[in-house]
């Protein structure tokens, strides 16, 4: 098949378009190379990859004779309130109406990553996709725009999409901002990791192969106009996540306190019945199995500095 991945130098959309490659399919990146983090991290990621530097926003996307495009650009990070909120709009909102534009001129399946931070604190637990949304952070906001843009291009110009809640995501390769890839780097540099409110606060950690494996199954299978939580077995708080890291590293990281963040889910906790029986998707990787690959990926590359 012939797909784009928009967001192909991120973290996961690298994984995602490293994983087409491999599996024989004809597959081009689009990437903005947005300075939201270091983005020699994102030359890095796209090393190798068939990555073209295009603003979604901005130039002319061209999509015809394409099958699928996965649409995992954005602006991402759910500390966002302040002065930043124009850019989440552009790189959110404006960024996935005008590739749904392009998607519905070219008649291409359309993958929306959207994120667990939708349902903000959620009404129940494990939290299933039919839940009222309650975004706490305007990223999340955001983020559930994109999802009603992408149900309206649907109803009334036949975009064919599917919708994708990903729940906090790891691995190698994770967004530096994120908590694990905090604290795997402060661990190996020897520095502390700086822990916003109490660490009581919990997760869905999502292992990133089965994030890409998901993503994949969605795009091949899932019925037009589906919506599935993509999250973890395990609900593990951040405390338990720095006590895994211990055990898997041998050593304990010194943690230093500051006050929680606005816009700071307590708790995310997937329900993925739905994911499970219509596509037959399950999450594969334990959280330690997984803290253990992103410790010895953060490990390695410290080491190599
Ligand atoms: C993450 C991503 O940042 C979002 O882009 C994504 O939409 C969301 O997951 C999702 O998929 O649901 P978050 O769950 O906040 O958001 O991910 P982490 O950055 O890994 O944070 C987990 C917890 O650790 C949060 O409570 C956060 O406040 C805390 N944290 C984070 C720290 O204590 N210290 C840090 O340095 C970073």
């Amino acid at each position: 098949m012939r797909y784009v991945v928009t967001g192909a130098a991120g973290f996961i959309g690298s994984h995602l378009l490293r994983a087409l490659l491999e599996r024989g399919h004809e597959a081009t990146g689009w990437d903005a190379f947005t300075d939201y983090y270091d983005t020699s991290l994102k030359e890095e990621n796209a090393r190798g990859l068939p990555v073209e530097r295009l603003d979604v926003v901005e130039d002319t996307l061209h999509l015809e004779g394409v099958d699928g495009v996965f649409h995992l650009a954005g602006q991402p990070g759910v500390r966002s309130f302040g002065g930043v909120f124009p850019v989440y709009v552009r790189q959110n909102v404006l960024a996935s109406q005008r590739l749904f534009e392009a998607a519905v001129a070219a008649g291409a399946r359309t993958v929306l990553a959207s994120s667990s931070s939708i349902y903000g604190d959620a009404a129940s637990y494990p939290t299933p996709e039919d839940t009222v949304p309650r975004p706490l952070s305007p990223y999340g906001i955001t983020k559930l725009a994109c999802e009603h843009l992408a149900h309206a291009y649907a109803q009334e110009f036949s975009l064919d999409e599917v919708v994708l809640r990903y729940f906090t995501i790891f691995g190698p390769r994770q967004r530096p901002d994120m908590a694990l890839a905090r604290m795997v780097e402060c661990l190996a540099q020897g520095l502390p990791f700086e822990l916003f409110g109490n660490g009581t606060q919990s997760r869905s950690f999502t292992f990133v192969d089965d994030a890409v494996e998901a993503t994949i199954a969605a795009m091949e299978r899932a019925p037009s106009g589906a919506t599935y939580n993509v999250g973890g077995g395990e609900e593990v708080s951040v405390l338990q996540a720095l006590e895994a890291l211990a055990a898997v590293a041998g050593r304990r990281l010194e943690v230093v306190r500051s006050p929680r963040r606005e816009g700071d889910a307590t708790r995310t906790a997937a329900d993925t019945t739905r994911i499970a029986s219509e596509l037959g998707w399950a999450p594969q990787t334990s959280f330690e199995d997984g803290i253990a690959a992103q410790w010895r990926w953060a490990a390695d590359r410290v080491a190599a500095r």
